[in-house]
């Protein structure tokens, strides 16, 4: 099974949306494979969004990323890089379909809730990060069944 870092942001956890994400996330079929609220360190937001390091928003990105806590997850399921982008709609909140996550919650680019890994590559450097040596649990849910 694929996996994926999925993260809601500091304004969808002040905003009282974590319950309302995760049962998007579990209503569609995805496993949540590991779950962490905390403060984001400085130095994780940077390599995080390291590919983004020249850009414009970045200083204002990281401030924001580490400014309240965030919920890192692991997220897996067959394809669950793409369904989880899927989920979370396009980047800008305008261009975000209804029915999405962003584009039923959000308003603003930097203020769009939630990240997912864009690639494989993204996935596994990501869930390193946020996640380093962890021992993350296995567990059956009897869902998977009607599922696969
Ligand atoms: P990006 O990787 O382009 O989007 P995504 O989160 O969909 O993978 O950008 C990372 C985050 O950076 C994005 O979720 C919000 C922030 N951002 C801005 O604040 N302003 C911008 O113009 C862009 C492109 C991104
Ligand atoms: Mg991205």
């Amino acid at each position: 099974m694929e996996q994926t870092y999925v993260m809601i942001k500091p304004d969808g956890v002040a905003r009282g949306l974590m319950g309302e994400i995760l049962s998007r996330i579990e209503k569609k079929g995805l496993k949540i494979a590991a779950m962490k609220l905390a403060v984001m360190e400085e130095s994780k937001a940077k390599e995080h969004y390291a590919e983004h390091a020249a850009r414009p928003f970045f200083p204002g990105l990281v401030e924001f990323i580490t400014s309240a806590p965030s919920l890192s997850l692991i997220v897996e399921g067959k394809d669950a890089i793409k369904i989880m982008r899927a989920l979370n709609g396009a980047t800008k909140p305008a261009e975000a379909a209804f029915g999405t996550i962003r584009g039923d919650f959000a308003m603003d680019t930097g203020r769009n809730i939630v990240h997912a890994s864009d690639s494989p590559e993204a996935a596994a450097r990501e869930i390193k990060i946020h996640f380093g040596n962890d021992k993350i649990l296995s567990y059956k849910r009897s869902v998977d069944a009607y599922l696969y």
